[in-house]
């Protein structure tokens, strides 16, 4: 399979589960570096832990912890840095 999204960045909010999770492990797999984010830590963790890591290539996951309706998390996330932010939006907002 072709590494086609390494050294890209992709923020992915509603990524403990679900859809997010599942776009993350596709992403994860075509190269990228994964930024998840949810309120749950420990489902992120679980989800970080699982993601796929290609040998010999900078990939780093990592996760926030926040609520996408919080203002002031987004003034910690650094989304000039993402390449790609998908907004998976909750099915209960
Ligand atoms: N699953 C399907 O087959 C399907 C089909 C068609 C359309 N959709 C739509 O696709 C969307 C996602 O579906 P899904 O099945 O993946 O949903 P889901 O299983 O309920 O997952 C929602 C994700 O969003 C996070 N989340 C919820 N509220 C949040 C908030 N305020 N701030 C940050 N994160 C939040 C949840 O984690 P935390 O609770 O830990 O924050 C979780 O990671 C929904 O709009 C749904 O209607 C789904």
């Amino acid at each position: 399979m072709a590494h086609t999204l390494v050294t890209k960045k992709i923020l992915i909010t509603g990524a403990s589960r679900g859809i997010g999770r599942g776009i993350a492990h596709r992403f994860a797999t075509l190269g990228a570096s994964i930024t998840l984010l949810a309120r749950t830590a420990s489902r992120l963790d679980e989800v970080r832990n699982s993601l796929p890591k290609i040998p010999g290539m900078a990939q780093t996951h990592t996760s926030i912890v926040g609520d996408v309706g919080d203002a002031s998390l987004w003034e910690e996330v650094k989304i000039t840095e993402v390449s790609l932010p998908l907004f998976i939006p909750s099915r209960f907002h």
